[in-house]
């Protein structure tokens, strides 16, 4: 795995920016895989910036998101997918109907997450990955677990997770408890992963993914069998 150590949370932004950038340009027709939460926020203004200054054409681009709560759509401006044309989509020239985000709302979450998998195997996987990581090592919402979860699935997420997402929410008891999310295959087959993770509160977690015994009870810990990560840090 490849380490980087940002000076700042702008730097990082811009390093990771930067690389999905370059995967544009050479690929225009490129499938990305994204991801929310604080961390990608940057990285998006950054995208935002390059597309602003005429550097970037999304015509072409398809992605795909890890993961969506349960039991939110598109119009819950909580859901992933409201997240994602708020904080990238809305903002640069993408087509939504190439940009795809699990359904929160399936009747089904095990056949939604049959045909995610299908519709990512269909695209020939992602090219670049984007991934924060959690504080107990998710990603994705891949929790500490027995096993890894190849297929995308339906997760209940941890009381730290909750905690963690509780401030993006008025209270805590409105974060949702249930998430589909990529599993573990989808995550793996892309060509390229970027990990970020920016705090002091990550350092830990950040060594023992990148140092620790390969586990599912440290989820991200299976990014050591992947043959392109690139891990970019800030403490501030
Ligand atoms: C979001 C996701 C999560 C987050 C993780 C870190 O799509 O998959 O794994 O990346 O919870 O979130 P932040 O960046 O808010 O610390």
């Amino acid at each position: 795995m490849k380490y980087i150590e940002a000076g700042s949370y702008e730097e990082l932004s811009r390093i990771a920016a930067g690389i999905i950038a370059d995967q544009v340009k050479e690929k225009p027709d490129c499938v990305l895989g994204l991801a929310t939460g604080s961390t990608p926020i940057g990285t998006y203004k950054e995208l935002i910036k390059k597309y602003e200054a005429g550097e970037l054409d999304f015509s072409k681009v398809k992605t795909v998101n890890l993961d969506e709560y349960i039991g939110l759509d598109g119009s819950s401006d909580q859901s992933y997918r409201y997240f994602m044309n708020h904080n990238l989509f809305d903002h640069v020239n993408i087509d939504k109907n190439n940009t795809n985000v699990p359904n929160g709302k399936a009747a089904d979450p095990s056949k939604e997450g049959a045909r995610y998998d299908e519709l990512v195997a269909s695209l020939g996987g992602t090219d670049i990955q984007l991934l924060g990581i959690g504080h107990d090592g998710h990603i994705g919402f891949n929790e500490p677990d027995e096993v890894f979860y190849a297929a995308t699935h339906e997760v209940v997420l941890d009381d730290m997770t909750i905690d963690a997402n509780a401030r993006f929410f008025a209270s805590r008891d409105e974060v949702p408890t249930k998430a589909i999310t990529m599993g573990m295959w989808a995550i793996m087959q892309a060509k390229k992963i970027i990990l970020v993770a920016n705090g002091e509160g990550k350092k830990d977690i950040v060594d023992k993914f990148m140092h620790g015994p390969v586990t599912p009870k440290v989820p991200a810990s299976i990014l050591q069998c992947h043959r392109d990560v690139t891990v970019i840090y800030s403490k501030n």
